[in-house]
């Protein structure tokens, strides 16, 4: 584990090592290989964030896949405006397909909520969730996380693809605020 980091004005302490997080990636990715025996997973990677994680993701999902990119943000600094923004909106063909949305973290649930009605308008035959960070204490929705990584607590965490302004997205463990 490294050692405290700074990011423009704030300083970021080691929180999950690359081994915890490898640890989670693989579970995460034999639980979907069992739910989809007889079908090829779309997964979906919500962008910027989760470049990361669904790249380790993908590479330890052991069967046949499609892969596809969809952009979305909430967060300025380190706090969610509360409002999604899809700059593309959904351009995918995501008709009649199995998608499971890849996120880095799950906080309040907005960024989900919002992608899974988009999903649904446009014809997606099933959505199942990855995450592999979830902030338990503030997610309140009442859409099931099939996949979920680690729990963490309410703190805001940087690194393996999640950012501070930008910064912070090619550490290799993930770090919380000092
Ligand atoms: P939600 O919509 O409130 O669930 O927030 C999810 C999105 O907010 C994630 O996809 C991230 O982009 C961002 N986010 C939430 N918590 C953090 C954090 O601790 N660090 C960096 N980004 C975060």
């Amino acid at each position: 584990m490294g050692q405290l980091v700074t990011l423009h004005d704030k300083q970021f302490k080691p929180y999950l090592s690359e081994q915890q997080i490898a640890q989670a990636v693989n579970k995460m990715a034999k639980q979907i290989e069992n739910d989809f025996k007889n079908e090829t997973p779309y997964f979906l990677v919500v962008l910027n964030g989760a470049f990361m994680f669904a790249s380790d993701l993908v590479k330890a999902f052991g069967k046949q896949c499609e892969v596809a990119f969809i952009k979305a943000s909430s967060y300025q600094g380190t706090k969610s405006t509360g409002h999604v923004h899809l700059p593309d909106g959904i351009t995918q063909d995501v008709k009649n397909k199995q998608v499971v949305l890849i996120e880095d973290i799950v906080e309040t649930g907005t960024t989900i909520e919002t992608l899974l009605a988009e999903l649904k308008a446009a014809g997606a035959a099933g959505v199942r969730i990855a995450s592999l960070l979830i902030k338990k204490e503030l997610y309140h929705k009442p859409f099931p996380i099939h996949y979920s990584g680690i729990s963490i607590s309410n703190a805001f965490v940087v690194g393996y693809g999640l950012d501070y302004n930008g910064l912070g997205r090619n550490l290799k463990e993930i770090y919380v605020l000092a």
